[in-house]
């Protein structure tokens, strides 16, 4: 592979319409493993607003056999990875161009590849091009034809975008099939897949009375584990066309799985492409988070028909304006889903964690970037948390300041507006703002617009004083990022007495009640807000729902996290609050070096929302669940992993000795669910806790009872109906040292080995395992060798790597460097293979500059070794030269 020139830095700003305008495309493949042929006919015509100049089409590692324009050869020339042509007509003209290209040979897994004997497309964000040359870029959209030619025997199945038009036989075993799509669509959104595959069929017919096929369509022996990948699609389909009016618009909707796959899905027009482990699921082989992952997958890429394919990006700088949004429709969609209100809360718990998680860290690394960046070296690393959740942040705020009608009525503006456009996160903004008119988002829109410029997360800082004389609360809010102007931040809010009163709230200098929960609109540096006639002192509920992605210090004492805990009517704050509480000792502890010990109030608090008689269990799991120590991480200027961990693991141990009589309690009344497996959010919530206590019954191995536990989670792993139930119990026997943990991971291993997925979950588990005396590094290290170890299928490199690297700090970050070494090597090894893969592993060492010593200069190190390989891919060099920067 020759890797020259390919590292220029794309900015923003330089924005240009493409000179040339592609209308119509049919394109022919003669498709073969090692050489496939493709021919592309082109109807280009030259775009006026645009001077005069030559064509240049976009490719790569593509052979071009010839090119003729109006049927005659032209004489061109290839430049790096463009096909130029000097003479091209100034009317309007027939290009077509025959290239091969090699799937077999493809392991990036973009453009046209082969898994398990099948051909599959990646064509998201610039994979087209190594299919064939074209103005690959999302403002050139055309209507396609696809002629595709294949052995019969291997590929009786031939789709791609749009309707099947034609097929029949041909010689040699050899047969076609011809596919048109309608809709004008850019580049990125072609398909095209061949194979033995079979379909789970399935005809709907919409509000309007219009009939549609859907079909999923996977590998022999997986059909029966797409029955709830089936029913998700429906109930997409049922909720776009009730919650935003937008139905389907094409006659038949396929999705197709594949094994070897860089994402969780792609959106391709009527024909979406899933990575397996976002497809398949059987209870037996599938937990209930994969259950949930699923259904939020299939509906985030059914949603894109609209938000996406309809409407799609002039630029990839425009990226979050198909992600954000497609993020929070499948967000608002999970929580339609989960219906009972407290079923909600534990939905936008999880989406907040998550942002806390991977995002903030994102947003304050060396890979931190505005929601809509500025520059990119290679598009493949800007599909961030970033764009994706912090864009669907941005999305909510929206809402949140013109309300969920407002909102619907913005949406409605955009599609009219913008049906068949390729447009830009200004153009959405402007729908909002004008279906809005006089709402808090229109009066100061360009403010509000600072959310997509400006990276980092913002902080905000709010006290309040209460004057019991004339009953006034005034509350101070102010914000600040990096020296950035103020952005427009939504504050739902609510006043809470210590003894539970819901206080209402009269503002001053307003005419009109709001009742006892409102949204206070901070743009402002510092802004002070007084309410009148607050009868008790309050403690402020601020930032409900997490209306707005910031970090917030409230300067809250103990006693008023306990009363928010205990009391707030917004159960995301009640959660918050808990978290809070967790936060505040653990910080303590790391910042003081001293061991952490639990309070008696604080293990009272827990074991009273433990013990409610009223809070689901899916909630009590979230607020006994520790804060993750990413987001620890990112309360602290210096990081040490290994204190944080400490910190963290003494915490848990704590709690699961001081409840142990309540964790045992717990495991009794929510470990068996009587009834097939459901995945509902009462059942998920009941296996959730039941499998925190089982952990924390494992945990303590110093307890009197302590064999009894271990030994009641080898027979529950053994008898489990499900896998959710399975792997919390191997997860407790692993995760807590248990001497039975080695014979049951064996066992687990026997079981399933052979399904993929489950194999998956089993590396996964053995490189998340807490550190203990470097055993968990070695075992990773011995996994590399294992048989069923490989690092050309993504999600099997992710189940190992991925797991010791990103989500295993106390392992990955060694005193003796060991683990940083690991990192490049596998980031060295993986570039080779798969740029896009390595891409994301090399940003494990985004928050590097953090560290405390020996960690940052060893992590400098490794860093400065990968850079210093001569011919990296420009996505692991972008990513370390970040890092270096
Ligand atoms: N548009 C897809 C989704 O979010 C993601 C595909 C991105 N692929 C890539 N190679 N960068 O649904
Ligand atoms: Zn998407």
């Amino acid at each position: 592979m020759t890797r020259e020139g390919t590292s220029t830095l794309i900015r923003r700003e330089d924005y240009l319409a493409p000179a040339f305008w592609i209308r119509k495309v049919e394109l022919c493949f003669d498709l073969d493993p090692l050489k496939t042929i493709v021919t592309s006919k082109m109807q280009v015509e030259r775009n006026a607003a645009v001077a005069h100049g030559p064509l240049k089409l976009h490719g790569e590692e593509i052979n071009v056999l010839r090119v003729l324009i109006n049927g005659e050869s032209v004489s061109f020339r290839t430049e790096d990875d463009t096909l130029v042509i000097d003479n091209a007509p100034d009317a309007d003209f027939a290009l077509e161009i025959r290239n091969t290209c090699c799937p077999e040979k493809n392991t990036a897994l973009s453009g046209l590849y082969t898994s398990g004997g099948s051909f599959f497309t990646q064509c998201e964000a610039e994979g087209f091009r190594r299919i064939t040359y074209f103005l690959d870029r999302p403002d050139v959209m055309a209507v396609y034809t696809v002629l595709m030619r294949a052995d019969k025997t291997k590929y009786p199945v031939l789709l791609s975008n749009g309707n099947l038009v034609e097929q029949g036989e041909l010689d040699n075993n050899r047969h076609f099939a011809k596919w048109h799509d309608p809709f004008p669509k850019p580049s990125y959104l072609f398909a095209l897949v061949a194979g033995d595959l079979v379909a789970r069929e399935q005809r709907v017919r919409t509000r309007g009375g219009k009939d549609h096929l859907l079909q999923v369509f996977v590998r022999r022996g997986d059909l029966e584990k797409t029955e709830h990948a089936m029913n998700s699609l429906i109930a997409s389909m049922v909720w776009d066309e009730a919650r935003f009016k937008l139905p389907l618009d094409l006659e038949r909707f396929m999705v197709v799985g594949v094994s070897d796959f860089n994402m969780g899905a792609m959106e391709n027009k009527g024909l979406n492409i899933f990575n397996t482990s976002a497809l398949l699921a059987s209870p037996a082989t599938s937990t209930d988070a994969d259950f949930s992952r699923i259904e939020s997958i299939v509906a985030h890429e059914y949603f894109h028909n609209w938000t996406g394919n309809r409407v799609t990006c002039r630029d990839w700088f425009q990226l979050s304006l198909k992600e954000g949004l497609t993020v929070f429709r499948d967000q608002e969609f999970s929580m339609d889903m989960a219906a009972a209100p407290s079923a909600r809360a534990v939905c936008r718990i999880q989406d907040v964690r998550q942002l806390r998680a991977m995002q903030f860290p994102e947003d304050s690394g060396a890979m931190a970037h505005p929601v809509r960046p500025d520059s990119y070296v290679e598009i493949n690393n800007f599909y961030t948390a970033t764009v994706y959740e912090k864009g669907a942040e941005v999305v909510r705020m929206y809402q949140t300041l013109v309300g969920r009608a407002g909102f619907e009525k913005g949406m409605t503006l955009y599609f009219e507006r913008h049906d068949g456009q390729a447009v830009t996160c200004d153009d959405f903004a402007q729908a909002m703002a004008d279906a809005n008119p006089g709402s808090e988002l229109t009066k100061r829109l360009d403010a509000f617009k600072r959310w997509y410029s400006t990276p980092g997360t913002p902080r905000v800082t709010a006290r309040g004083s209460y004057d019991a004389i004339s009953r006034t609360y005034t509350l101070t809010l102010s914000q600040q990022n990096n020296g950035a102007a103020p952005q427009v931040i939504p504050v739902a809010m609510g006043l809470i007495g210590h003894g539970g009163q819901v206080l209402p709230l009269e503002l001053q200098g307003e005419a009109e009640y709001h009742g006892n929960e409102r949204v206070l609109v901070l743009d402002q540096a510092e802004q002070s807000f007084t309410f009148l006639n607050v009868f008790v002192e309050p403690v402020p509920s601020l930032l409900r729902g997490f209306s707005a992605p910031v970090l917030l210090d409230d300067g809250l004492s103990d006693a008023d996290l306990l009363t928010l805990l205990t009391h707030d009517t917004d159960a995301f704050n009640r959660w918050e609050a808990g978290q809070r509480l967790a936060l505040n000792r653990i910080l303590a502890a790391v910042r003081s070096g001293t061991p952490l010990q639990l309070d008696a109030a604080y293990v009272d608090a827990m074991r009273s929302v433990l013990n409610h008689p009223q809070l689901d269990a899916a909630f009590k799991e979230l607020a006994l669940t520790l804060p993750g120590e990413a987001y620890i991480a990112e309360q602290l200027d210096v990081v040490d992993p290994q204190a944080i961990h400490a910190a963290v693991e003494a915490a848990q141990l704590q709690l699961a000795q001081a409840l142990r009589a309540d964790w045992v309690a717990a495991f009794e009344a929510n470990g068996t669910i009587a009834g097939g497996y459901q995945p509902d959010p009462v059942s998920v919530g009941k296996r959730s806790l039941a499998n925190l206590a089982l952990a924390m019954l494992v945990l303590d191995t110093q307890a009197a009872d302590a064999a009894v536990w271990q030994g009641r989670a080898y027979q529950r792993f053994k008898d489990a109906g499900n896998m959710t139930d399975r792997l919390g119990a191997l997860a407790a026997l692993v995760n807590g040292g248990a001497g039975l943990a080695d014979s049951a991971l064996e066992r687990f291993h026997a079981l399933f080995k052979a399904d993929p997925l489950v194999v998956d979950k089993w590396f996964a588990l053995q490189g998340r395992a807490p550190e203990r005396e470097g055993r968990t590094f070695a075992k990773v290290k011995a996994l590399l060798k294992h048989p069923d170890f490989t690092l050309k299928n993504p999600n099997r490199a992710r189940s190992l790597i991925f797991s010791l690297c990103m989500f295993n700090p106390a392992a990955f970050h060694r005193a003796d460097a060991a683990g940083y070494v690991f990192w490049a090597d596998q980031v060295l090894a993986l570039d080779a293979i798969n740029p896009q893969v390595a891409g994301r592993l090399a940003r494990a060492m985004d928050r590097w500059t953090t560290l405390t010593e020996p960690y940052r200069p060893a992590a400098l190190e490794a860093i400065r070794r990968v850079a210093a390989k001569p011919d990296l891919s420009p996505d692991v060099r972008e990513i370390v030269e970040r890092a270096l920067a």
